[in-house]
C-alpha cells in the first residue's frame, strides 16, 4: 500500500497568511515517517509546495469573488497530481493550504473514480456558498458548490476546466455549526444530508458516523475522499486555524469519525485542511499539528489496540 503526500501551499482561499506553512510543518512533525512505520509506502509530492509560479499578473475579483484565476490554476494543476497518484492506485493524501483547494482534489479522485466516488466533508462550515451567496468572497467558502455546479449560470473565471462528476447524493457532512442563511437553502433545496453539532450531541458520534456512511455508501462498497477541515474540532482541541467557531467536535469524536472511514477500506483520498501555524501561541501550534498528523494516522489504519 503507497500513500502520495501532496503538499499543497495554497492560502488565496481566504485572508489569512500562513495556512500555506502547514504541509511544511505537519512533514517536519514526522507525519511522513509515522505513515511508514504504520506500513505505508510514502511518496512525497512537493509540485505544489509553492504555489507561486501559478500566481498570474492581473487578477482582480469577479463580483465579490477573490482571486479567482490564481486559486483556479492552483486547483487544476492539483487535480492533475491527485489524478496520477488515484490512477496508480496510491491514496492521495493532500496537506493544505486552506478549504478551497477540495476543488482540485475532488475533481483528481473523480476523474479516475468517476461518479461512485463519496465524500465525507468533516467541517464547522459547509463550504458551498456560491457566486451569489457568499458574504466573504473568500473561495475556500465556495468548494462544493463549484464542483457540484451551484455556483452560476456559467463557470466562474478560473475554474471551466472543473467537471461536475460529484454527485450531491455522494456528498455528507459532519460537524456544521457555522453555515450561512444562503448555503442553508442551497443545502434545503439540494436535498444535502447533513449532520449538525447538534445531532453529534442529540445521537453520538457512534451513530452519527453509521448513518453518513449508510446514506452515501450503504453497502460500504464504495470509494471515499474524506476532506477534513481541523475547524470540525473544537477550538480548544485545535486552535490554529483561520475561522474558528465554538462548540465543536472533541478529540474522541474527530479521531472516532476517522477510525471509522480506516474500517471500511474505502478510503482513496484524503484532505487536510486550514492548519494555520501562523496563528495561536507555540502551545496552540504544537497541539493542531499534533492533532493533525494523528487524525491522518487514524485514517489511514492506526488503532488504539
Ligand atoms: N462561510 C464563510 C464564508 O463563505 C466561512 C467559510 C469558512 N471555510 C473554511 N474552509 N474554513 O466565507
Ligand atoms: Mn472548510
Ligand atoms: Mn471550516
Ligand atoms: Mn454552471
Amino acid at each position: 500500500k503507497a500513500v502520495g503526500i501532496i503538499a499543497a501551499a495554497l492560502s488565496a482561499g481566504q485572508r489569512k497568511s500562513g495556512v500555506d506553512t502547514a504541509p511544511i510543518v505537519l512533514n517536519e512533525h514526522g507525519l511522513s515517517t509515522q505513515l511508514e512505520q504504520l506500513g505505508w509506502q510514502v511518496k512525497v509530492n512537493d509540485m505544489l509546495q509553492n504555489c507561486e509560479p501559478w500566481r498570474p499578473e492581473f487578477d482582480p475579483d469577479v463580483g465579490r469573488i477573490k482571486e479567482p484565476r490564481f486559486v483556479g490554476a492552483v486547483n487544476k494543476a492539483l487535480a492533475e497530481e491527485v489524478r496520477q497518484h488515484c490512477a496508480r492506485g496510491e491514496l492521495a493524501l493532500t496537506l493544505g493550504g486552506d478549504h478551497s483547494l477540495a476543488v482540485g482534489t475532488i475533481s483528481g479522485s473523480t476523474s479516475v473514480y468517476g461518479d461512485e466516488l463519496c465524500v465525507v466533508w468533516v467541517d464547522a462550515h459547509s463550504d458551498i456558498n456560491s457566486f451569489e451567496s457568499s458574504p466573504s468572497g473568500n473561495l475556500h467558502g465556495c468548494p462544493l458548490a463549484i464542483l457540484l455546479d451551484l455556483f452560476s449560470d456559467k463557470p466562474l473565471v478560473g475554474f471551466e476546466w472543473v467537471k461536475p462528476i460529484l454527485k450531491k447524493e455522494r456528498l455528507v457532512y459532519i460537524g456544521l455549526r457555522d453555515v450561512d442563511e444562503g448555503e442553508k437553502r442551497i443545502l434545503r433545496e439540494n436535498n444535502i444530508k447533513a449532520f449538525s453539532m447538534y445531532d453529534v450531541d442529540k445521537y453520538g458520534i457512534g451513530k452519527v458516523v453509521e448513518m453518513a456512511l449508510d446514506h452515501v455508501n450503504p453497502a460500504r462498497t464504495l470509494p471515499i475522499h474524506l476532506s477534513f477541515d481541523v475547524d470540525a474540532l473544537d477550538p480548544t482541541v485545535a486552535p490554529s486555524t483561520g475561522t474558528p467557531v465554538r462548540g465543536g467536535l472533541t478529540f474522541r469524536e474527530g479521531h472516532f469519525i476517522c477510525e471509522e472511514i480506516a474500517a471500511t477500506g474505502q478510503l482513496v483520498a484524503m484532505d487536510l485542511v486550514e492548519v494555520n501555524p501562523s496563528l495561536g501561541d507555540k502551545v496552540a501550534l504544537e497541539q493542531t499539528v499534533k492533532i493533525g498528523c494523528s487524525l491522518v494516522r487514524c485514517a489511514l489504519g492506526e488503532t488504539l489496540l
